[in-house]
């Protein structure tokens, strides 16, 4: 195709985002003034910048994985070899190991093999899962950046277990694909002597932005997703928002716009809400993103900060007889992000009845879609009426080369609006105490004094207060 098509193609498959529910000139003063952008500019310029020298120096590893072709090759063939004689994939990981693999997975996903993320260690519906399999035509593939995460090995141990015992000691290990760091961690080293089937992780990348790498892309191809398109459409969001200007860069204006809700106007939580059933998860995935990226104590220079927006997932149009009470009515601390798909692929006509009924016959000759996209308007029209921020992102349809841009932008954002804070949005210090104390509970070596801590709380609390 030659490159203006392509280009022309391109644009008509972009990723929009509407800001105009956000500002003051439709809502008053609850939006954020032009003015408040302006005099923020030259400080948004200064963090593109040093973004940018970060990008180049290798800091920010995520902003590349789009170009990452050797890798995608990879984790293609690896996904053909595993294909054979499927009936399903399980995912073992937890947090950013579970999370984009199970965004892409449900959205673009095929039945067959089917993949399955399980992210917990909830003996009742881990074993349900585990019950229901047949080993050998499963494939697990365990996730984990760091080797070593507690929720992730128990749950490998349990399955190995399995597997040994059902498969033998020379089959087991076809039944396993492990994906983490390319040269560190306990994982690392149980591939280098046992010899299972491997993928690695770049380093320098969290995993809440680890989706564009083998760990949200093995499963996905595995699930018949076209993970180059997904690659295509992230490098394509990455030169839409190459622009120095706010205006004109979608991931560093809704980082903005977010930032100064936040900050200037007291928006202390952030509704994401797709129009979509296939786009539920990635309510999940930007959560995790938002929340433990830029839920920090200390800026980058020490100074204490506590800052952060709590990420609410909804779902549309169901949290519209549910939450949506509360964002109109409820405390004014909330910015609301409506995702909406203007073709849905699939429309289901709504036939003509009880015509004589007006309550009811108005709905007869319209479709699903287009009623439930008639309902995203409604909302975004119906929280500016009540002068509630609200930003709209539209997809022409759900694809991968959609989906890439979507993750691309949200990333993006984050990291940028992790800039205007002053934090630092790819370290998880909070998540790493908690896994600490959880392996001192547990008897791990090394975390005693973290056993000790437990052990000391639980005896300092009184018992007229637990009923
Ligand atoms: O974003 C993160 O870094 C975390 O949420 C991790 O994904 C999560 O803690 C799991 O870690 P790991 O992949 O090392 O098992």
């Amino acid at each position: 195709m030659p490159d203006y098509r392509r280009r022309a193609a391109r644009e008509a498959m972009s990723v929009r985002l509407d800001v105009n529910g956000m500002m003051a000139e439709a809502i008053g003063p609850q939006g954020i003034g032009r003015e408040e952008v302006e005099a923020l500019a030259p400080r948004a310029a200064e963090v593109a910048r040093t973004l940018s020298v970060r990008r180049k120096a290798g800091e920010m590893a995520f902003y590349d994985l789009p170009q990452q072709l050797d890798e995608v090759q990879a984790i293609k063939s690896a996904a053909t070899a595993v294909r054979k004689d499927l009936d399903t994939l399980v995912v073992l990981g937890i947090g950013g190991s579970a999370l984009g693999p199970r965004t892409l997975a449900e959205a673009l996903g095929a039945r067959s093999p089917r993949v399955v993320v399980a992210d917990n260690i909830d003996p009742v519906s881990f074993g349900a899962l585990l019950d229901g399999l047949d080993l050998s035509r499963t494939v697990f593939n365990v996730v984990s950046k760091s080797g070593e995460t507690a929720e992730t090995m128990a749950q490998f141990l349990v399955v190995r277990e399995q597997l040994l015992r059902v498969l033998g000691a020379v089959d087991y290990k076809q039944r396993v694909v492990i994906t983490t760091d390319a040269e560190s961690g306990l994982l690392r080293q149980i591939i280098n002597d046992e010899g299972f089937l491997d993928l690695a992780l770049p380093s320098g990348i969290a995993g809440r932005f680890s989706v564009l790498t083998a760990a949200g892309l093995f499963p996905a191809a595995v699930a018949g997703v076209r993970i180059d398109e997904v690659l295509a459409g992230a490098a394509w969001m990455d030169t839409r928002t190459a622009p120095a200007e706010l205006w004109r860069n979608p991931a560093h204006l809704l980082g903005a716009l977010l930032y100064l809700a936040e900050v200037e106007h007291g928006r202390h939580v952030v509704v994401l809400m797709p129009y979509s059933d296939r786009l539920a998860r990635f309510g999940d995935w930007f959560a995790q993103l938002w929340a433990e990226s830029l839920g920090k104590a200390e800026t980058v220079g020490g100074q204490p900060i506590h800052c952060g927006q709590t990420p609410l997932a909804a779902r549309g149009a169901t949290d519209q007889h549910s939450l949506l009470q509360l964002l109109l009515d409820g405390p004014a601390d909330k910015v609301v992000i409506l995702l909406r798909v203007d073709d849905h692929g699939r429309e289901l006509s709504i036939p003509a009845g009880y015509g004589d009924l007006d309550g009811v016959g108005y709905l007869g000759g319209r479709g699903l879609g287009s009623l439930l996209n008639m309902e995203q308007r409604a909302t975004e029209l119906a929280l500016v009426q009540q002068q509630r921020p609200v930003l709209t992102i539209s997809l022409p349809q759900l694809n991968a080369f959609t989906l890439g841009q979507l993750f691309y932008l949200f990333e993006a954002a984050t990291v940028f609006a992790g800039g205007l804070h002053g934090i630092n949005p790819l370290d998880q210090p909070g998540v790493e105490s908690s896994k600490r104390l959880t392996y001192g509970l547990a008897g791990r070596r090394g975390f005693e004094s973290d056993r000790a801590e437990v052990a000391a709380w639980q005896a300092r609390k009184r018992a007229e207060y637990v009923l």
